[in-house]
């Protein structure tokens, strides 16, 4: 294994790092472990565990990044990390295996278990994650007789090779529990049970097979399957869905975990952007708990980009940020990652009263109404309601599914107001510490801003600096066009139409196809006399069909295997056709992936001739894989020179298949990078050589946006939607550490025309954070954890509920922009006060705030100099400006 180590250098800088360093030597995170499971839960160390696991996938992110992403989601409240293991990234040619850089899965699983965190691994090797192939590596459908994820020999034994490779790996680095490592979870396959009808009988042989292929690894550690009804006893059959709550296992020996609670959803280029309502995320979550559950995992809590080519598909964006707790850029996700701290502690309040009990028992309050109650002790006791906390532990969920109504209830003689689709949380069967539709947590507004101008130029006077104002891409671009059709020596010529993939094998998106069509003067009489004109008939095709006739783009065909009908204009004589067949993401699900391919189906043919249609795969057609630039590699520093590259002026009008080059300089500060590239078309771009991914303009539909999202009810993907008529995606992110200070090399290419011009550099960070919270809340929940309230000694009386506001690492509170302790209307950033409003209430807060990176008020009359309103239940609202603390910020990596 000769990965790790690089960007090791960078970290070393960083005094922080040395203490990580450190760990990486003495790789004992632990002292070693054990781990088993019974009915109710994975068992630790002798302990059962409630686990709150957060999933993150290790090549979505950089090296740089990884750090900071655990520390996230540790200080959320996640005990796990759960993460695929990505096949083809780790051997893209069959027997060479790549750790390194982004899939450095040893240096990430080291920094998860220096953290303090588990790691649950699931190898798969299938992970579908929207991912390339769903994670095979290309090469695999060509291997003579195989066919994926069925009782087939020569599948079963590349799948054990990788699967050996990835254990014996985690094993000589240590990783594993019982080694003091931080893995206490595996996983074989992945949602099988969804396709295995699809196999038959082989398919069932499959599952038993990749089970006892996987256990007689001897990891140590239980595994899973998940979807998998007919997992066998020795593995775990878990859920994936948006509610898990009621899920039951297969045995009464295995407890109920949750592998895959989708926080959000993945994007489609053109599609909408999803998003799930952080009141019904951390209701499903609660109400997993309440009913039994007790693991469950945030798929994703922090989604990342797809760089390079290694989106999904059909048509997966370049982002793949989920509506994730933590952005795609890292930063958090307000109030989703607040509110779900807040649900997170409230649990582990819960768990010594959780483990304890073998089963909760159920009280139904009313028709929509029910709780549960964990209890140590005999249950009889709860019911008879002599029970005291005093006694034993006690933890109870109230929840209210009524979608519409707020339900009043009575539970153990006391009286709680339970909002529609909500639960509330007692851990001690008495005090409400938390409620799932009552959201303290601030909301946070990202702005995506135009960077300062260049840091070594900043002696530069602004009207010299750029033709365009304020962007800092030096407005000087050069440009060379892409060949049209074939271009090397590369290129071979047969009859027919072959199968997309058998040629590319995936080592690029583009597939030239050429040939020549002769037309003859009486084909040209025809069509005239007819009002015809002759069509590039296709039965079935995918992703993107570009058709070229003599050198110039006549059309564009864009779908997930749809019909091509594309009429053409032919000269008399010999007229080149060229058929440019793109992929955009292959498939990632599904059962006979081997077979999907890409590219044409069924018959092509070229109709409306006078001598009837023309068969295309009775031509002879040449073939070329991928662009020159690509081959020549003109997107690397080394290699840009290789290209003839001219000058480029505002008055060329931007042409289509041209590569484009210049060099910026990166922004100073911290903020995470975005390239927006929203005045361009359809292509792909690199910064230093790195592939940032995808692009594409594609707009979403006008409409089926929801003006207002209603957190009530059912979630499905297609609710809560934004940026109707926007495209999809602009901003495409570009990791710091991919920068150096000036001189970076933007090299684009772009298949159907933009101006490149008005590209530019972008900065995102959360300006403006708003928190509004009433009297009727409950006290933060920091408070609860105090032992003194724990052992009953504090009374809830003593606690008055919190705002609490925190500007994102580096910026401090500059102003108050609203604030108003009374009956404030509105919403973030349309705050607006009512008659009831205490005259102090911005001083106060302001006095508070202003300055600090975080500040904290109560909501209580005693803070505001008196009551503005009485009888009247008060709120508090706060709108804030944060501000980088450094002025001028320094350039980091
Ligand atoms: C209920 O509580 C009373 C008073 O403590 C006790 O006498 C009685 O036995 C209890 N009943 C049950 C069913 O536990
Ligand atoms: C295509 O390949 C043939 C045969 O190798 C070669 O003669 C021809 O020059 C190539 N075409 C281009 C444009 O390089
Ligand atoms: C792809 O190539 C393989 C052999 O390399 C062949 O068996 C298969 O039929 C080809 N697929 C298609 C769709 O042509
Ligand atoms: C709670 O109060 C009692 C009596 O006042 C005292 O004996 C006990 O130590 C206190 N417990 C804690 C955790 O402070
Ligand atoms: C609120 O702020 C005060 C003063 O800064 C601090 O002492 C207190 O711990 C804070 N409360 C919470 C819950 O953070």
């Amino acid at each position: 294994m000769a990965a790790r180590g690089s960007g090791e250098a960078v970290l070393e800088c960083l005094s922080l790092f040395i203490v990580l360093h450190f760990f990486f030597v003495s790789a004992n995170f632990f002292k070693p472990f054990n781990v088993s499971y019974d009915h109710r839960a994975l068992i630790i160390n002798g302990q059962r565990r409630m686990l709150i696991s957060g999933g993150i996938h290790y090549p979505r992110a950089t090296p740089e990044m990884w750090p900071d992403l655990i520390a996230k989601s540790k200080e959320g409240g996640v005990d796990v990390i759960q993460t695929y293991v990505f096949w083809n990234g780790h051997e893209p040619v069959k027997g060479q295996y790549f750790f390194e850089g982004r899939y450095d899965i040893v240096k990430f699983v080291k920094l998860v278990g220096a953290s303090g965190l588990y790691l649950h691994l699931r190898i798969g090797p299938y992970v579908c994650a929207e991912w390339n192939f769903g994670g095979f590596p290309v090469w695999l459908r060509d291997i003579p007789g195989i066919v994926f994820r069925t009782n087939n020999d020569p599948f079963k034994e590349e799948m054990q090779r990788f699967v050996k490779k990835i254990v014996d790996l985690m094993r000589e680095e240590m990783l594993f529990s019982w080694q003091g490592g931080p893995i206490i979870l595996l996983q074989i396959e992945n949602e099988y049970g969804n396709i295995e009808h699809s196999f038959g009988p082989g398919g069932k042989e499959y599952v038993k097979w990749a089970a006892r292929m996987a256990v007689g690894l001897g990891a140590g550690v239980p595994w899973i399957m998940c979807r998998q009804t007919d997992a066998p006893e020795n593995i775990i059959d878990a859920c994936n869905a948006y509610y898990c709550d009621g899920y039951k296992p297969n045995s009464h020996k295995k407890p109920i975990f949750w592998t895959e609670d989708w926080d959000g959803w993945y994007t489609t280029w053109g599609g909408r952007l999803p998003h799930r309502p952080v009141e019904d995320l951390a209701f499903a979550v609660a109400r997993f708990f309440e009913r039994g559950g007790s693991f469950q995992n945030y798929y994703m809590y922090f989604g990342g980009t797809n760089f390079g080519r290694t989106a999904g598909g059909p048509f997966y964006i370049t982002s793949y940020d989920y509506d994730a707790p933590i952005d795609e850029y890292g930063l958090l996700s307000e109030p989703k990652w607040g509110h779900l701290k807040d649900l997170h502690t409230a649990i582990k309040l819960c768990e010594p009263a959780l483990v304890a009990a073998d089963s909760p028992h159920y009280i139904k309050l009313g028709s929509k109404q029910e709780a549960h109650v964990y209890c140590a002790s005999a249950h009889t006791d709860i019911l008879n309601s002599t029970w005291h906390r005093s006694k034993s532990s006690c933890s109870a969920f109230l929840a209210n599914i009524d979608e519409r109504k707020t339900a009043t209830v009575r539970f153990l003689g006391q009286s709680y107001t339970l909002p529609p689709w909500s639960v509330s949380i007692l851990p001690d069967c008495k005090n409400v510490v938390f409620n799932t539709a009552k959201v303290a947590a601030q909301t946070s507004i990202k702005y995506v801003e135009l960077a300062l101008p260049y840091l070594t130029d900043i002696s530069t006077p602004p009207h010299l600096m750029a033709q365009n104002e304020g962007s800092n891409i030096r407005t000087s671009w050069v440009t060379v066009k892409e060949p049209i059709s074939v271009w090397s020596e590369n290129n071979f010529t047969v009859e027919g139409i072959l199968e997309h993939l058998n040629v590319t094998k995936d080592r690029s998106d583009y597939l030239w196809h050429f040939t020549r069509i002769y037309v003859s003067d009486d084909d040209i009489a025809f069509w005239e006399e007819n009002k015809v004109s002759p069509a590039v008939t296709i039965d079935s095709m995918r992703d993107v069909l570009r058709v070229f006739v003599n050198g110039q783009l006549i059309g564009s065909v864009i779908g997930h295997w749809v019909k091509v009908v594309q009429p053409v204009q032919f000269q008399k004589g010999y007229n080149d056709l060229v058929l440019l067949s793109q992929t955009v993401g292959l498939q990632n699900y599904g059962a006979f992936l081997e077979r999907d391919g890409a590219g044409f189906k069924g018959q092509s043919k070229l109709t409306g001739f006078k001598d009837g249609d023309i068969d295309l795969s009775n031509l002879l057609w040449t073939y070329q894989v991928g662009l020159q630039g690509e081959y020549l590699k003109i997107y690397t520093e080394g290699n840009n020179e290789r290209a003839e590259w001219t000058d480029l002026t505002l008055d060329d009008i931007p042409s289509t298949f041209t590569w484009y080059k210049t060099y910026f300089d990166a922004p100073a500060g911290a903020d995470p990078v975005a390239l927006d590239l929203g005045s361009m078309g359809k292509g792909q771009a690199w910064v230093n050589g790195h592939h940032i991914g995808r692009y594409w303009t594609l707009v979403a539909p006008e409409d089926g946006c929801q003006r207002n999202c209603d957190y009530r009810g059912a979630y499905s993907s297609g609710k809560c939607t934004t940026n109707c008529g926007n495209p999809t995606q602009t901003w495409y992110h570009i990791p710091r550490s991919w920068l150096r200070a000036s001189n970076n090399l933007l090299v684009l290419f772009e298949e159907t025309g933009g101006n490149p011009f008005e590209i530019s550099i972008k900065l995102r960070s959360a300006r403006v954070i708003c928190a509004q919270v009433s009297q009727t809340h409950y006290p933060p929940l920091q408070k609860w954890v105090h032992p003194d309230f724990i052992g009953g000694n504090i009374s809830v009386k003593d606690m008055t509920p919190e705002i609490q506001l925190q500007c994102q690492d580096g910026y401090i509170i500059s102003s108050i922009e609203f604030a108003s302790y009374g009956t404030p209307q509105g919403s973030c950033q349309k705050y607006s006060r009512s008659n009831c409003h205490a005259p102090n209430s911005l001083s106060v807060v302001a006095k508070a705030c202003e300055g600090r990176s975080k500040c904290n008020i109560s909501v209580s009359n005693a803070v505001f100099g008196g009551d503005p309103c009485h009888g009247i239940v008060k709120t508090l609202a706060v709108e804030a400006r944060c501000v980088s603390s450094t002025k001028v910020g320094s350039f980091q990596y």
